[in-house]
Protein backbone atom coordinates (compact mmCIF):
# COMPACT_ATOMS: atom_id res chain seq x y z
CA UNK A 1 0.00 0.00 0.00
CA UNK A 2 0.73 3.34 -0.81
CA UNK A 3 2.72 5.44 2.24
CA UNK A 4 0.26 8.21 1.84
CA UNK A 5 -2.80 6.01 1.45
CA UNK A 6 -1.77 3.92 4.91
CA UNK A 7 -1.28 6.41 6.53
CA UNK A 8 -4.57 8.48 6.18
CA UNK A 9 -6.59 4.56 6.42
CA UNK A 10 -4.67 3.92 9.84
CA UNK A 11 -4.44 7.16 11.59
CA UNK A 12 -4.02 7.02 15.31
CA UNK A 13 -7.62 9.15 16.13
CA UNK A 14 -8.35 7.36 19.18
CA UNK A 15 -6.11 5.30 21.65
CA UNK A 16 -6.07 4.67 25.98
CA UNK A 17 -3.51 6.82 27.33
CA UNK A 18 -0.29 5.12 28.53
CA UNK A 19 -1.15 5.35 32.30
CA UNK A 20 -4.91 4.00 31.59
CA UNK A 21 -6.82 6.54 33.23
CA UNK A 22 -6.58 9.07 30.27
CA UNK A 23 -7.72 8.84 26.64
CA UNK A 24 -5.85 10.58 23.67
CA UNK A 25 -8.10 11.65 20.96
CA UNK A 26 -6.44 13.17 17.62
CA UNK A 27 -8.42 16.98 17.76
CA UNK A 28 -10.81 16.73 14.62
CA UNK A 29 -11.30 20.48 15.57
CA UNK A 30 -8.21 21.94 14.41
CA UNK A 31 -7.88 19.82 11.02
CA UNK A 32 -6.66 20.22 8.47
CA UNK A 33 -4.50 23.18 9.72
CA UNK A 34 -3.02 21.50 12.87
CA UNK A 35 -2.42 17.80 13.89
CA UNK A 36 -3.26 18.70 17.71
CA UNK A 37 -3.45 15.39 20.23
CA UNK A 38 -5.45 16.17 23.41
CA UNK A 39 -5.24 14.08 26.53
CA UNK A 40 -8.78 13.39 28.51
CA UNK A 41 -8.55 12.89 31.69
CA UNK A 42 -11.85 14.14 33.63
CA UNK A 43 -15.18 12.98 32.96
CA UNK A 44 -15.93 16.43 32.27
CA UNK A 45 -13.02 16.81 29.42
CA UNK A 46 -14.23 13.48 27.90
CA UNK A 47 -17.79 14.81 28.02
CA UNK A 48 -16.78 18.21 26.49
CA UNK A 49 -14.57 16.43 24.08
CA UNK A 50 -17.54 14.54 22.36
CA UNK A 51 -19.84 17.35 22.71
CA UNK A 52 -17.51 20.24 20.39
CA UNK A 53 -16.61 17.44 18.12
CA UNK A 54 -13.01 16.78 18.83
CA UNK A 55 -14.11 13.08 18.65
CA UNK A 56 -16.75 12.82 16.07
CA UNK A 57 -18.26 10.51 13.82
CA UNK A 58 -20.76 7.63 15.66
CA UNK A 59 -18.37 4.84 15.29
CA UNK A 60 -15.56 6.88 16.64
CA UNK A 61 -17.51 8.46 19.84
CA UNK A 62 -18.32 4.45 20.78
CA UNK A 63 -14.55 3.72 20.62
CA UNK A 64 -13.79 6.45 22.58
CA UNK A 65 -16.26 5.82 24.83
CA UNK A 66 -15.78 2.69 25.60
CA UNK A 67 -11.89 3.63 26.37
CA UNK A 68 -13.20 6.72 28.50
CA UNK A 69 -15.26 5.13 31.08
CA UNK A 70 -12.66 2.82 31.15
CA UNK A 71 -9.87 5.41 31.85
CA UNK A 72 -12.29 6.62 34.56
CA UNK A 73 -12.87 3.11 36.46
CA UNK A 74 -9.28 2.41 36.26
CA UNK A 75 -9.60 6.05 38.80
CA UNK A 76 -11.98 4.39 41.25
CA UNK A 77 -9.48 1.12 41.99
CA UNK A 78 -10.09 0.78 45.65
CA UNK A 79 -13.25 1.22 46.20
CA UNK A 80 -15.83 -1.67 47.10
CA UNK A 81 -17.98 -3.01 44.36
CA UNK A 82 -21.24 -1.30 45.35
CA UNK A 83 -19.63 2.15 45.51
CA UNK A 84 -17.62 0.74 42.17
CA UNK A 85 -20.79 0.38 40.27
CA UNK A 86 -22.77 3.23 41.80
CA UNK A 87 -19.81 5.74 40.75
CA UNK A 88 -19.75 4.07 37.08
CA UNK A 89 -23.13 4.24 36.24
CA UNK A 90 -23.26 8.18 37.35
CA UNK A 91 -20.03 8.77 35.22
CA UNK A 92 -21.31 6.57 32.20
CA UNK A 93 -25.17 8.21 32.55
CA UNK A 94 -22.90 12.02 32.31
CA UNK A 95 -20.51 10.60 29.09
CA UNK A 96 -24.31 9.39 27.37
CA UNK A 97 -25.58 12.66 27.53
CA UNK A 98 -22.73 14.53 25.56
CA UNK A 99 -24.70 13.47 22.02
CA UNK A 100 -28.32 12.13 21.82
CA UNK A 101 -27.92 10.86 17.91
CA UNK A 102 -25.44 8.64 17.69
CA UNK A 103 -26.43 5.37 19.01
CA UNK A 104 -23.23 4.58 18.73
CA UNK A 105 -22.19 6.68 22.36
CA UNK A 106 -24.85 4.90 24.39
CA UNK A 107 -24.20 1.27 22.74
CA UNK A 108 -20.62 1.71 23.88
CA UNK A 109 -21.26 2.67 27.38
CA UNK A 110 -24.22 -0.30 27.71
CA UNK A 111 -22.15 -2.96 26.72
CA UNK A 112 -19.46 -1.41 29.30
CA UNK A 113 -21.65 -1.42 32.24
CA UNK A 114 -23.26 -4.96 31.43
CA UNK A 115 -19.30 -6.05 32.07
CA UNK A 116 -19.92 -4.11 35.61
CA UNK A 117 -22.83 -5.48 36.21
CA UNK A 118 -21.89 -9.53 35.08
CA UNK A 119 -18.75 -8.82 37.44
CA UNK A 120 -20.99 -8.26 40.59
CA UNK A 121 -19.28 -9.49 43.79
CA UNK A 122 -16.20 -9.84 42.08
CA UNK A 123 -12.91 -8.10 43.12
CA UNK A 124 -12.90 -4.67 41.38
CA UNK A 125 -9.50 -4.96 39.75
CA UNK A 126 -10.76 -8.02 38.22
CA UNK A 127 -13.45 -5.97 36.59
CA UNK A 128 -10.98 -3.95 35.80
CA UNK A 129 -9.12 -6.22 34.01
CA UNK A 130 -12.21 -7.44 31.95
CA UNK A 131 -13.50 -4.09 31.20
CA UNK A 132 -10.15 -3.24 30.17
CA UNK A 133 -10.81 -6.05 27.29
CA UNK A 134 -14.29 -5.13 26.41
CA UNK A 135 -13.28 -1.40 25.25
CA UNK A 136 -10.26 -2.78 23.38
CA UNK A 137 -12.84 -5.16 21.91
CA UNK A 138 -14.97 -2.31 20.89
CA UNK A 139 -11.92 -0.97 19.34
CA UNK A 140 -10.77 -3.91 17.11
CA UNK A 141 -14.11 -5.23 16.22
CA UNK A 142 -14.80 -1.60 14.40
CA UNK A 143 -11.43 -2.33 12.38
CA UNK A 144 -12.80 -5.32 11.42
CA UNK A 145 -16.23 -4.25 10.70
CA UNK A 146 -14.94 -1.22 8.27
CA UNK A 147 -12.76 -3.67 6.52
CA UNK A 148 -16.00 -5.97 5.91
CA UNK A 149 -18.32 -3.08 4.90
CA UNK A 150 -15.58 -1.50 2.48
CA UNK A 151 -16.02 -4.49 0.77
CA UNK A 152 -19.40 -4.87 0.58
CA UNK A 153 -19.38 -0.93 -0.86
CA UNK A 154 -16.88 -1.78 -3.23
CA UNK A 155 -18.47 -4.31 -4.47
CA UNK A 156 -21.58 -1.38 -5.88
CA UNK A 157 -19.32 0.67 -7.92
CA UNK A 158 -16.58 -0.01 -10.47
CA UNK A 159 -13.07 2.03 -11.51
CA UNK A 160 -13.87 5.53 -12.76
CA UNK A 161 -17.47 5.97 -10.86
CA UNK A 162 -18.07 9.51 -9.68
CA UNK A 163 -19.05 8.83 -6.05
CA UNK A 164 -20.54 12.04 -4.11
CA UNK A 165 -20.89 12.02 -0.21
CA UNK A 166 -21.70 14.19 2.64
CA UNK A 167 -19.99 14.90 5.83
CA UNK A 168 -17.42 12.78 7.30
CA UNK A 169 -17.37 8.95 7.66
CA UNK A 170 -13.55 7.92 6.62
CA UNK A 171 -11.11 6.71 9.23
CA UNK A 172 -11.22 9.86 11.57
CA UNK A 173 -14.82 9.12 11.71
CA UNK A 174 -14.05 5.26 12.87
CA UNK A 175 -10.93 3.19 12.72
CA UNK A 176 -9.58 2.77 9.44
CA UNK A 177 -10.96 2.58 6.34
CA UNK A 178 -14.00 4.09 7.53
CA UNK A 179 -17.50 3.07 6.51
CA UNK A 180 -18.57 5.11 3.22
CA UNK A 181 -15.41 6.33 2.42
CA UNK A 182 -13.87 3.00 3.35
CA UNK A 183 -14.95 1.63 -0.24
CA UNK A 184 -13.39 4.04 -1.84
CA UNK A 185 -9.91 3.59 0.11
CA UNK A 186 -10.08 -0.09 -0.43
CA UNK A 187 -10.43 0.48 -4.17
CA UNK A 188 -7.33 2.79 -4.30
CA UNK A 189 -5.36 0.20 -2.67
CA UNK A 190 -6.32 -1.98 -5.35
CA UNK A 191 -5.41 0.10 -7.74
CA UNK A 192 -9.22 1.70 -8.99
CA UNK A 193 -9.24 5.31 -9.27
CA UNK A 194 -12.63 7.28 -8.45
CA UNK A 195 -13.78 10.61 -8.50
CA UNK A 196 -15.05 12.27 -4.95
CA UNK A 197 -17.28 15.00 -4.87
CA UNK A 198 -17.35 15.67 -1.28
CA UNK A 199 -20.03 18.49 0.17
CA UNK A 200 -18.64 20.83 2.52
CA UNK A 201 -21.42 20.16 4.68
CA UNK A 202 -22.33 23.23 6.39
CA UNK A 203 -22.29 24.58 9.09
CA UNK A 204 -19.60 22.28 10.97
CA UNK A 205 -17.64 21.73 7.51
CA UNK A 206 -16.80 17.70 8.46
CA UNK A 207 -16.64 17.54 4.11
CA UNK A 208 -14.46 20.37 3.88
CA UNK A 209 -12.22 19.80 6.97
CA UNK A 210 -12.12 16.45 7.15
CA UNK A 211 -13.27 14.67 3.88
CA UNK A 212 -11.52 16.47 1.28
CA UNK A 213 -8.44 16.47 3.93
CA UNK A 214 -8.14 12.72 3.80
CA UNK A 215 -9.50 11.90 0.10
CA UNK A 216 -6.55 14.52 -0.95
CA UNK A 217 -3.60 13.15 1.15
CA UNK A 218 -4.48 9.25 0.15
CA UNK A 219 -4.05 10.29 -3.48
CA UNK A 220 -8.23 9.83 -4.38
CA UNK A 221 -9.38 12.56 -6.91
CA UNK A 222 -11.34 14.85 -4.60
CA UNK A 223 -13.60 17.67 -5.76
CA UNK A 224 -14.80 19.94 -2.76
CA UNK A 225 -18.50 21.59 -3.66
CA UNK A 226 -20.60 23.55 -1.44
CA UNK A 227 -23.83 21.95 0.17
CA UNK A 228 -26.08 23.63 -2.55
CA UNK A 229 -24.03 22.02 -5.72
CA UNK A 230 -25.05 18.27 -5.15
CA UNK A 231 -28.01 18.84 -7.72
CA UNK A 232 -25.37 20.28 -10.06
CA UNK A 233 -22.92 17.46 -9.80
CA UNK A 234 -26.17 15.33 -10.90
CA UNK A 235 -27.28 16.70 -13.65
CA UNK A 236 -23.90 17.44 -15.12
CA UNK A 237 -23.83 13.26 -14.68
CA UNK A 238 -20.68 13.01 -12.92
CA UNK A 239 -22.02 11.04 -10.16
CA UNK A 240 -22.82 7.31 -10.46
CA UNK A 241 -23.66 6.43 -6.78
CA UNK A 242 -24.30 8.82 -3.21
CA UNK A 243 -22.32 6.76 -0.34
CA UNK A 244 -22.59 8.31 3.09
CA UNK A 245 -22.84 7.26 6.23
CA UNK A 246 -25.46 7.25 9.29
CA UNK A 247 -25.79 7.80 12.83
CA UNK A 248 -28.89 5.60 13.90
CA UNK A 249 -30.68 3.58 11.09
CA UNK A 250 -34.22 2.59 12.39
CA UNK A 251 -35.81 -0.54 12.06
CA UNK A 252 -37.64 0.32 9.26
CA UNK A 253 -34.68 1.63 7.75
CA UNK A 254 -34.88 5.76 7.92
CA UNK A 255 -31.43 6.89 8.81
CA UNK A 256 -30.48 9.77 10.79
CA UNK A 257 -27.08 11.37 9.27
CA UNK A 258 -25.58 14.65 9.22
CA UNK A 259 -28.50 17.36 8.36
CA UNK A 260 -28.27 17.87 4.81
CA UNK A 261 -27.69 13.97 3.74
CA UNK A 262 -31.89 13.53 3.30
CA UNK A 263 -31.59 16.63 0.69
CA UNK A 264 -29.14 14.63 -0.79
CA UNK A 265 -30.97 11.59 -1.01
CA UNK A 266 -33.97 13.32 -2.41
CA UNK A 267 -31.95 14.84 -5.12
CA UNK A 268 -30.07 11.56 -6.15
CA UNK A 269 -33.76 9.90 -5.96
CA UNK A 270 -34.76 12.63 -8.62
CA UNK A 271 -31.78 11.51 -10.70
CA UNK A 272 -32.39 7.98 -10.72
CA UNK A 273 -28.57 7.94 -8.65
CA UNK A 274 -28.48 5.14 -6.04
CA UNK A 275 -28.15 6.43 -2.66
CA UNK A 276 -25.96 3.62 -0.29
CA UNK A 277 -26.00 4.13 3.53
CA UNK A 278 -22.82 2.67 4.92
CA UNK A 279 -22.62 1.44 9.03
CA UNK A 280 -21.89 -0.84 11.12
CA UNK A 281 -24.58 -3.07 12.41
CA UNK A 282 -23.72 -1.03 15.85
CA UNK A 283 -25.80 1.75 14.76
CA UNK A 284 -28.85 -0.33 13.66
CA UNK A 285 -31.09 0.66 16.92
CA UNK A 286 -34.24 -1.45 16.59
CA UNK A 287 -35.73 -0.27 19.42
CA UNK A 288 -36.63 3.13 17.19
CA UNK A 289 -39.23 1.32 14.95
CA UNK A 290 -38.89 4.30 12.18
CA UNK A 291 -37.12 7.23 12.22
CA UNK A 292 -39.65 9.53 13.72
CA UNK A 293 -38.08 8.05 17.60
CA UNK A 294 -34.70 9.56 16.83
CA UNK A 295 -33.41 12.35 19.41
CA UNK A 296 -32.04 14.47 17.01
CA UNK A 297 -29.63 16.90 18.37
CA UNK A 298 -30.47 20.82 18.31
CA UNK A 299 -26.73 22.91 18.45
CA UNK A 300 -25.63 26.39 19.35
CA UNK A 301 -27.15 29.24 16.66
CA UNK A 302 -23.38 30.30 16.58
CA UNK A 303 -22.47 27.84 14.36
CA UNK A 304 -24.61 28.56 11.99
CA UNK A 305 -23.86 32.90 12.29
CA UNK A 306 -20.03 33.24 13.45
CA UNK A 307 -17.99 30.19 13.87
CA UNK A 308 -15.96 30.09 10.75
CA UNK A 309 -16.54 33.94 9.50
CA UNK A 310 -13.78 36.66 10.39
CA UNK A 311 -16.69 38.62 11.43
CA UNK A 312 -21.06 37.88 12.56
CA UNK A 313 -23.05 36.97 9.45
CA UNK A 314 -26.55 37.78 11.09
CA UNK A 315 -27.49 40.30 13.47
CA UNK A 316 -27.04 38.81 17.41
CA UNK A 317 -31.19 38.44 17.74
CA UNK A 318 -31.82 36.80 14.50
CA UNK A 319 -33.39 33.36 15.23
CA UNK A 320 -31.95 30.35 14.02
CA UNK A 321 -32.22 26.52 13.62
CA UNK A 322 -29.46 24.23 14.19
CA UNK A 323 -30.46 20.80 13.85
CA UNK A 324 -27.43 18.54 13.25
CA UNK A 325 -29.05 15.64 11.50
CA UNK A 326 -31.79 14.81 9.72
CA UNK A 327 -33.52 11.35 8.67
CA UNK A 328 -33.77 9.85 5.48
CA UNK A 329 -36.50 8.09 4.53
CA UNK A 330 -36.03 4.39 3.50
CA UNK A 331 -37.92 4.68 0.68
CA UNK A 332 -34.85 6.63 -0.72
CA UNK A 333 -32.10 4.33 0.22
CA UNK A 334 -31.16 1.75 -2.48
CA UNK A 335 -29.18 -0.12 0.13
CA UNK A 336 -27.82 -0.09 3.49
CA UNK A 337 -24.23 -1.64 3.65
CA UNK A 338 -23.32 -3.45 6.82
CA UNK A 339 -20.65 -5.54 8.00
CA UNK A 340 -22.61 -8.54 7.91
CA UNK A 341 -23.64 -7.67 4.02
CA UNK A 342 -25.59 -5.48 1.92
CA UNK A 343 -29.37 -5.02 3.27
CA UNK A 344 -31.86 -4.26 0.37
CA UNK A 345 -35.80 -3.41 0.99
CA UNK A 346 -37.99 -3.92 2.32
CA UNK A 347 -35.72 -3.06 5.52
CA UNK A 348 -37.86 -4.07 8.43
CA UNK A 349 -37.37 -7.30 7.09
CA UNK A 350 -33.76 -7.58 5.92
CA UNK A 351 -32.63 -5.56 8.67
CA UNK A 352 -34.09 -7.92 11.57
CA UNK A 353 -32.61 -10.71 9.52
CA UNK A 354 -29.46 -9.27 9.92
CA UNK A 355 -29.99 -9.47 13.41
CA UNK A 356 -31.76 -13.23 13.79
CA UNK A 357 -29.69 -15.45 15.32
CA UNK A 358 -27.03 -17.50 13.13
CA UNK A 359 -25.85 -14.27 10.79
O1 LIG B 1 -21.74 15.56 13.92
P1 LIG B 1 -20.81 14.50 13.42
O2 LIG B 1 -19.63 15.06 12.69
O3 LIG B 1 -20.43 13.52 14.49
O4 LIG B 1 -21.69 13.71 12.36
C1 LIG B 1 -21.11 12.62 11.70
C2 LIG B 1 -21.93 12.00 10.67
O5 LIG B 1 -23.05 12.39 10.41
C3 LIG B 1 -21.35 10.78 10.01
O6 LIG B 1 -21.80 10.64 8.72
C4 LIG B 1 -21.75 9.52 10.81
O7 LIG B 1 -21.47 9.70 12.16
C5 LIG B 1 -21.06 8.30 10.31
S1 LIG B 1 -19.33 8.28 10.65
C6 LIG B 1 -18.77 6.79 10.06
Amino acid sequence: MPDALYEVTHIDNIRLGEDGQSVVILDQTQLPNRTVYLTLRTAREMYDAIKKLKVRGAPAIGICAGYCIYALARQLDGTDYTEFAAEFHRQKEFLNSSRPTAVNLSWALTRMERVVTAGAGKPVPDILDRLGRECRAIHEEDIAMCRAISEYGLSLIKDGDGILTHCNAGPLATSRYGTALGPLFLGKERGMGFHVFSDETRPLLQGARLTSYELQKAGIDVTLICDNMASIVMKNGWINACFVGCDRVAANGDTANKIGTSGVAILANYYGIPFYVLGPTSTVDLSCKTGGDIQIELRDPDEIKEKFYAEPMALPEVKCYNPAFDVTDHTLISGIVTEKGICRPPYTQSLAELFAQGK
